[in-house]
């Protein structure tokens, strides 16, 4: 459907028609194909904002799904980077990267939304996995990072603002969540995504209740990301 050799409108159906688990072991070896995958070139232009090389001791990805972000955040880190996901089927990909750099490399089959190690880590990062956090699980999901976080480490991720109705995509958005409300109301185990969840304004309220400086970097990546912001939450020195 995206790529002659990703997955067929069928494969596709039949994902979202298992749980959020089921669905992404079954899409794992051809994920990399898809949009769902947070693009290199976007990521290359966020990686300045995870820190210099060699600048942290350990960083996690959360969501990790294949490991995307983890090219970025690896370098970064000179002791550990984590990859966190819930889905076997996507780490057992993730787990055929080889990173060169001097942190040891881990893949960790858990809930992003378990409790973490307090400070422990010194950045952490999550991309295109914000659809599947839902708005209560918003704040304990912000407060479990910020626990998670060494005093002056960082969380970074991408937002973009609530689109207006006169705006195409928030009908598209809109129209996709009212899909995946009938699917959930009809079969069981749901499948948990949905658009429009953690915008700029929702994403900069939940990571400053939980403690964190927020800023918001707008107009700094190319085409076609331009809608979207790098958000840089950063947990305030002792
Ligand atoms: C769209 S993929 C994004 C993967 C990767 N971060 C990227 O940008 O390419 C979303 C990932 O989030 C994972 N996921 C969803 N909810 C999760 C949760 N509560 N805990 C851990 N992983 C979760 C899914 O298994 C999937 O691998």
């Amino acid at each position: 459907m995206f790529d002659p050799k990703g997955p067929s409108l069928a494969e596709l159906a039949k994902q979202a028609f298992s749980s959020t688990n089921d669905g992404y072991d079954l899409l794992a070896p051809k994920f990399d194909l898809t949009p769902f995958r947070t693009p290199d070139d976007l990521l290359d232009q966020i990686a300045p904002y995870l820190g210099a090389p060699g600048s942290a001791a350990d960083g996690l990805d959360l969501c990790t799904g294949t490991g995307a972000a983890m090219r970025i955040l690896h370098p970064v880190c000179t002791t550990s980077a984590t990859g966190i996901d819930r889905s076997q089927g996507m780490l057992d990909v993730a787990r055929t990267r080889s990173l060169p750099g001097p942190a040891d490399l881990r893949w960790v089959q858990a809930d992003a939304m378990d409790a973490l190690p307090a400070e422990s880590v010194d950045v952490v990062t999550c991309f295109g996995a914000h659809g599947h956090i839902l708005r209560p699980q918003q704040q304990p999901f912000a407060n479990n990072i910020f626990s998670a976080l060494r005093p002056g480490g960082r969380y970074v991720c991408l937002t973009a603002d609530r689109p207006t109705p006169l705006n195409p995509a928030w009908w598209l958005a809109r129209s996709f969540n009212a899909v995946m409300h009938a699917r959930n109301a009809v079969r069981r185990p749901p499948f948990i995504m949905f658009y429009l969840l953690f915008t700029t304004e929702r994403a900069t309220d939940v990571l400053t209740t939980a403690g964190f400086d927020v800023a918001i970097d707008r107009d700094v990546l190319s085409r076609p990301y331009r809608s979207l912001h790098v958000l840089t939450a950063t947990k305030p020195p002792k």
